[in-house]
């Protein structure tokens, strides 16, 4: 049948049928946490996959997987985002920064202890996407009043209704009080 379509892996041999069942991948190069990686993907893998299914990196949580929770908050040179809807073959060059780069060896990051001793978290799930957030805030400068952190840090849910102390985390890191 010149010019139609072929239905199925009928008449293509065993290699090539594979081939075209194969969902579309792509080599990406990316750094993380200061070490360079390339790998291959799928084109539909998400960065929060990417660190957690292929890099081992799973201090990012998968809460809703559809940008509503902030659980999966990591920066990209230098900008937060969600990784979950972030796509990892669209990240050729790219530096990110997940909560397990944060520290300085042993030493936390000021956020991360400020965590601590504000006791900003219960069970912890939302709290590695909060402190990624907070870092991000911070640097964008949105702390001049509880209300504007609050605001600022408004993508970030925390089911244990830890707000108070959240905002006063990253109130203590940005200003020191
Ligand atoms: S898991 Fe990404 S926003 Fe909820
Ligand atoms: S500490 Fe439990 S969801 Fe935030």
């Amino acid at each position: 049948m010149a010019g139609g379509l072929v239905a199925g892996p009928f008449g293509l041999g065993a290699e090539e049928a594979a081939a075209a069942d194969a969902p579309p991948s792509g080599r990406v190069s990316l750094t993380v946490n200061g070490k360079r990686h390339t790998v291959t993907v799928d084109n539909r893998t998400s960065l929060l996959d990417l660190l957690r299914e292929h890099l081992d990196l799973t201090g990012s949580k998968k809460g809703c997987n559809a940008g509503a929770c902030g659980a999966c908050t990591v920066l990209v040179d230098g900008r937060r985002v969600n990784s979950c809807l972030t796509l990892a073959i669209r990240l050729e060059g790219a530096e990110v920064t997940t909560i397990e780069g944060l520290a300085d060896g042993d030493e936390l990051h000021p956020l991360q202890q400020a965590f601590i001793e504000q006791d900003a978290f219960q069970c912890g799930y939302c709290t590695p996407g909060q402190i990624m957030s907070g870092v991000g805030c911070i640097q964008e400068g949105h702390t001049g009043s509880k209300d504007e952190i609050g605001e600022w840090m408004s993508g970030n849910i925390c089911r244990c209704g830890c707000y108070v102390k959240i905002v006063r985390a990253v109130e203590q890191t940005a200003h020191g009080k």
